[in-house]
Formats: structure tokens, sequence, C-alpha cells
């Protein structure tokens, strides 16, 4: 009995719904003029799990925190990331971001070590005094571009953190061609989902800003190596690591994973800092109290890392704030073998794409979801299960969940602190905001704000 009712389980696993799309095209169409509008109104239409294509390729959209779950972390082993990734492997390599299988687990368990809590902490000098250092050029009353400063900030935290101090200047070139390198993402991205070989770059301008990119890593990572100084940042760790055999990385995969850390490591804080300081000025009452536990915290000081367990409430921003806008709006995964999710058959080679951007703001998770709410997470509702674990997941989950999760969320706490301590912050009046999807959830035209600076601190 048992053989005769395996078989029929299977056969009768249908398909997802979702759009019929273009005979030829599919949903390229829809997804080209609105592609945040395009995959909300799909899981409008279709519910949890939709399947659609674009072209020959097959896609999946996932939406339930079960069925995420099920592929970052139940079933992790049958998806490797999905084709768009290619996009970022032309610049970064074999970087730990793009690598797979046992090439990626040995990299991941040589880096991992130096992002533990214990090996970040001495960082934070380093991002206090950046900050100080851009909060010090910032004059009453003027109008900035946040995002901007935001950008710079992170790029010369993470500079100063992997290389040590004499970067400045390389920090400023490595930031302008990862801009080049970055600023076409969704078409190069959508172009490694459809085509399955890499077009030569005949426009060139990204062909050349990698090649700048390389040339300066090559370049720091040769003079650290002559010099055979101990410098106690994070290339020492990487130059030191050994696998379990005892081989330390080769040159070229130090390269692809510095260049990893440098774009995974500045853009994302930069953007949730960004989106951060916009709700806020959004939310005048919210700017106050944390203003107020910034005065009973901290008064007139810098923050360290030990006062972070008692800046809840600037956590609690940053948590709602990365909830509402997440710096990555979205991850891919695509099926090794066919597989089952939330009763429907997803077929060996379909792309699974899994935003955070729509999960996050989905109503049954999050009452009232388009409200900025940092309450929401006074008693948080993921750790004491009232809502499921994947209905929240900015830095992703499973073994491939963020290496920098708690570098990121130190830099973003300290960064936050000073900023709100020392200005409030107001928009330009009549300052258009709005998102630009790209490797991140981009504020288009910038934050504009006026910076105001606050009184008294103490
Ligand atoms: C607010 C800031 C950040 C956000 C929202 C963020 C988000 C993410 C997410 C969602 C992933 C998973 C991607 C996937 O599963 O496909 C990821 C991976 C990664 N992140 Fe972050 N990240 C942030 C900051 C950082 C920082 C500061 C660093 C390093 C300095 C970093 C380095 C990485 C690396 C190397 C990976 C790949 C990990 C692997 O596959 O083993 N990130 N990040």
């Amino acid at each position: 009995m048992a053989t005769a009712s395996a078989p029929a389980t299977k056969i009768s696993l249908s398909r997802p719904p979702g759009p019929k799309g273009h005979f030829l095209l599919g949903s390229l169409g829809a997804v080209s003029r609105d592609w945040l509008g395009f995959y909300a109104q799909c899981t409008r239409e279709f519910g949890d799990i939709v399947a659609l294509r674009y072209l020959h390729v097959p896609i999946c959209l996932l939406i339930h925190p079960r069925d995420i779950e099920y592929v970052l972390v139940t079933n992790q082993s049958n998806f490797t990331k999905s084709s768009d990734y290619r996009a970022l492997a032309r610049v970064l390599g074999k970087g730990l971001l793009n690598s797979e299988g046992k090439f990626w687990q040995r990299q991941r368990s040589l880096i991992q070590p130096a992002f533990r809590r214990e090996n970040i902490l001495s960082y934070a000098p380093v991002m206090t005094g950046e900050a100080r250092r851009m909060l010090d050029s910032w004059t009453d009353g003027e109008a900035r571009n946040v995002h901007e400063d935001m950008m710079r900030l992170t790029l010369e935290i993470v500079a100063k953190c992997l290389f040590g101090a004499e970067v400045g200047a390389a920090a400023e070139r490595v930031g302008k061609a990862m801009e080049v390198v970055t600023d076409n993402f969704m078409a190069d991205a959508g172009q490694a989902l459809l085509i399955p070989f890499d077009i030569p770059d005949f426009l060139g301008a990204r062909r050349q800003a990698t090649r700048e990119l390389k040339a300066i890593i090559n370049g720091i990572l040769r003079e650290r190596r002559a010099s055979q100084e101990r410098r106690g940042d994070l290339l020492d760790m990487l130059l030191q690591a050994r696998d379990s055999e005892g081989r330390p990385m080769s040159d070229e995969q130090l390269r692809d994973e510095v260049m990893t850390l440098f774009l995974a490591g500045h853009e994302t804080t930069a953007i949730a800092l960004s989106w951060t300081c916009f709700l806020l000025t959004q939310n005048p009452q919210v700017a106050a109290t944390l203003a107020e536990e910034l005065r009973a915290v901290l008064g007139d000081r810098e923050p360290t890392p030990e006062d972070l367990p008692r800046l809840r409430y600037t956590d609690m921003v940053l948590k709602e704030s990365m909830r509402l806008y997440p710096a990555v709006w979205g991850i891919g995964r695509k099926a090794i073998a066919d597989c089952e999710i939330g009763g429907y058959r997803v077929a060996a080679g379909t792309n699974v794409f899994i935003f955070q951007w729509l999960t996050q703001r989905d109503a049954r998770f999050f009452p009232d979801p388009e409200r900025f709410d940092p309450e929401r997470w006074r008693d948080d509702p993921v750790r004491s299960g009232k809502i499921p674990r994947f209905a929240y997941f900015p830095f992703g989950g499973g073994p491939r969940v963020c290496v920098g999760a708690a570098f990121a969320m130190m830099e973003a706490t300290l960064l936050l602190a000073m900023i709100a301590q020392r200005f409030d912050l107001d928009l330009v009046p009549g300052h258009p905001v709005e998102i630009l999807g790209s490797v991140t959830l981009r504020p288009k035209h910038g934050i504009r704000v006026i910076a105001h600076r606050r009184e008294v601190l103490a």
C-alpha cells in the first residue's frame, strides 16, 4: 500500500499559481516597468507562493516565513545562490558572498572568527572616531545629503578596520570604483539571470572600474606582505588565517574576500543609517524619545560598546528602520533538485526569490505594517515566538547569514547614537524621497536634511 500511495502524492503536487505573462517574454515586461509594484501585486493576487517566468527562466516568489525558513535553513543544501548573483561575481570573484559548496565552507570558517563579537569590539574606537570627525565638520542649520555622508563614513570605517590607518586616499578611490561597478546592478543582475554566459562589457566603464579596484587592493596586499608588519586589523587576521590543513588563502582569494568585505560592509550599513535618518525626520516623537535615552545613558560623552546593552531604544529604532527599509531587500536561491514548498512542486533549476521588503511589511506579522513604530521591538516578537522567526530577517539566515551582522549592528548603533546625540534632523522641504532598488535599497535622490545642533548634551 505504501508504495502505491507515495507516487500518487508526488504526482498530485502542482506548480504554484502565478501570472500567465506574455507568451514569449513571460513577466519580463511587467517586472522591468516597476519591480517592487509587480512583486507586491503578484503576492496580493496569488498568495504566499507565486510561479512566473522571465523568458524561459522559471522563478518562484516566496512570502511566508515558513517557506523562507525551508529554503534558508531546513533544506538549504538543496539550494545554491540564484543566477543573478553572477552579476556580483564578475567583480567579487569567489569571495564569500558568491562562492559555493566546500570552497565556501572553508572560506567561511577562515573569515568568521574575525567577526566574532570579542574580535570586533576593538573596532569601536575607529567607528566613533570617524563619526566624531564627520560630525565636527557639520555646522548648525546647514543642508546636507546624509546619504552621501553615511556612504563616505562607512567606507572610511570599513577601510580602516580592514587595512588600518593609512588608506584614506585609497578608500575614496575604492568608493568611486564601487559606485561604477554597482550602478547598473539591476540590469546586470537581469542579464545574469537570463543569459547563462557573460556578455563582454563593450562600454568598458565597469571593466575599467573592476580593474582599478583589483589594482588598488593588490597594491595594499603587496605592501602588507612585504612589510610583514602585524597591525591587528582585519587584513592581519585574514593573512594569518589557516584552514584545517594549515593552508593560508591565496593572494587572489584574499583579494576577492577583501573586495567582498569592502562592498558588503559599507553600502549596507550606510543605507540602514540613511533610511533611519529619514524616518526620524518623519517621526519627531521617536526622535525625541531617542534623544532622551541618549541623554540619560550617555550625557555628553561618546558611546562605547559597554553602553550598547543600555541603548535599548536606539536598537529598537534601528530594528524597526531595517524592517521597513531593509538595506538588502531580497535574497535569491536556485533549486538543485525538485522539491516541495508549501504543498507545491518547485522544479530543479527554479530561481527562488525571497523579499525582506515584502515579508517584513506583511500585516499578518506586523499589524499596521507601514507605520514606523520602534515599540514593536520592546518585547522582541521574534525572540518571544509571537511571530515566526523568518518574518524578520534583514541579515538573511541559516548558514549563509550575514557574516558581518554583529559588526554592522555595533557600527549602526554607535553612529546613530552619536548623530542623534548631537543633531536634530529635518527633511529639506520638497526633497523627493524615492526608492531605487540596486544591490541595496538606495534612496534614489539621497536624503537631504537640515542638521540642527542640539543645545545642551548633558
Ligand atoms: C546593515 C548592514 C548589513 C545588512 C542589512 C546585511 C545583509 C546581508 C544579507 C541579507 C546577507 C545574506 C545574503 C544571502 O543570503 O544571499 C549578507 C551576507 C553577507 N554580508 Fe552582510 N549585511 C550588512 C553588513 C555587512 C557588513 C558590515 C559586512 C562585513 C564587514 C557584511 C558582509 C557580508 C558577507 C561577507 C556576506 C556573505 C556571507 C556568506 O555567504 O557566507 N555585511 N549580508
